[in-house]
């Protein structure tokens, strides 16, 4: 394990903050908030098997353009904690894995930093670590809400040395964490002034409960250029916040949201329209939940809680080794659906179950 060294003098607030991302990363390390009885629907499809592929298994390619950075996979790690000596820890190993795999790294919610010196340091140690690869920044779409913050979180945009901000929506997470914010005033229009302030690009997220279509068509009108699925089945964060308070709460709000493979379905009509990248997230567990996800439409995958469980097992290793094997066997998905591409395996490669008899 990787320490990073320096004390660092915090508001009450922002002990506050530190203490619940301690809570989130010890609640995912366990399978404890997984969705109970929505899945991500991947299962609802099957792969149509050919039995006349042409494929040359040794020259399928799988680099991926990602904000003109080529990426040697289809993947990226999605944005998970910081602020925390363990989360920065935690942050710089996955820097490691990422540049090892040459994927772009997502840092967790920078709301602890905005208008602090104190992480600067950290920031510069994850990007030395990360080498060339895509940082992606983040903060909640509560933060950017407030324009009074888009000037620090410019600075936070220099300091973290982020090619991409993202911002996540977490409206059930806010709604049931103690002292959650859920009101997002204006918040349309006010990703509309934070894409244009921030010069750089901006990817919306969810954060587990996924993005229907419609608020995807509303999102990319502000001029956003990729959207993360982040859908239901995989991570629940009411599942995060209800165990964090062990207060008796309505279960039915455990499962909420949209399942990833609809999320991805969907959100991937709407490239006749816009340009945008589509990332399918949220409970993308393995191979083959990362082959469905592309063909129906994804541009890329993306991961958090498995790695973080993969790094607190098997370290930084174990996550290099897990990506490299998921993407083996996509390689072998490829050659058995004769798709020779990326975009050959997004052209009509999966059935519906139910039409399989
Ligand atoms: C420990 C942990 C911390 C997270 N922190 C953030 C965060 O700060 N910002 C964010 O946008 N998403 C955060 N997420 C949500 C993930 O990026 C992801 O959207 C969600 O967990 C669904 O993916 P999964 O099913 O692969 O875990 C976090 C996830 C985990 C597991």
């Amino acid at each position: 394990m990787i320490t990073l060294g320096k004390k660092i003098k915090m508001s009450e607030n922002q002990k506050i903050i530190l203490q619940r991302k301690k809570e989130h990363l010890e609640l995912c390390a366990t399978d404890k908030v997984a969705f109970k009885n929505k899945s991500t629907g991947f299962e609802n499809y099957e792969f149509i098997h050919s039995a006349i592929t042409e494929v040359d298994l040794n020259k399928i390619d799988l680099q991926t353009n990602f904000f003109d950075k080529i990426i040697s996979f289809p993947f990226l790690i999605s944005c998970m904690t910081g602020g925390t000596s363990e989360a920065d820890n935690i942050n710089l190993e996955l820097a490691i894995a990422a540049k090892e795999l040459n994927v772009p790294i997502g840092l967790g919610s920078l709301r602890y930093a905005i208008g602090k010196n104190d992480y600067d340091e950290i920031f510069k140690e994850i990007k030395s670590s990360s080498g060339n690869v895509p940082i992606l920044a983040n903060i909640g779409a509560a933060q950017v809400c407030n324009s009074e913050s888009f000037f620090d979180l410019q600075k936070l945009r220099d300091k973290t040395f982020a090619d991409i901000f993202v911002i996540h929506l977490n409206p059930l997470q806010e709604l049931l964490q103690p002292n959650g914010e859920p009101h997002f005033p204006k918040l349309i229009s006010q990703i509309e002034k934070f894409v244009k302030e921030i010069s750089i690009p901006v990817i919306v997220k969810e954060v587990g409960s996924g993005i229907s279509a419609k608020d995807a068509r509303i999102i990319l009108e502000t001029g956003v250029k990729g959207i993360d699925t982040a859908g239901a089945g995989g991570t629940s964060w009411a599942g995060v916040e209800m165990l964090r308070n062990e207060k008796e709460m309505n279960d039915y709000f455990w499962d909420w949201g949209l399942p990833t493979s609809h999320c991805i379905k969907n959100i991937f009509k709407l490239k006749k329209r816009y340009q945008f990248l589509l990332i399918g997230s949220g409970g993308i567990n393995n191979s083959i939940d990362v082959a469905k996800a592309l063909a129906l439409g994804a541009d890329l995958t993306a991961s958090a809680r498995i790695i973080l469980q993969e790094l607190n097992k098997n370290n930084i290793d174990g996550v290099v080794k897990f990506v490299k094997n998921i993407f083996e066997d996509v390689k072998k998905i490829m050659f058995l659906t004769n798709s020779q591409n990326l975009d050959e395996l997004r052209n009509k490669k999966l059935i519906k179950k139910k039409d399989l008899i």
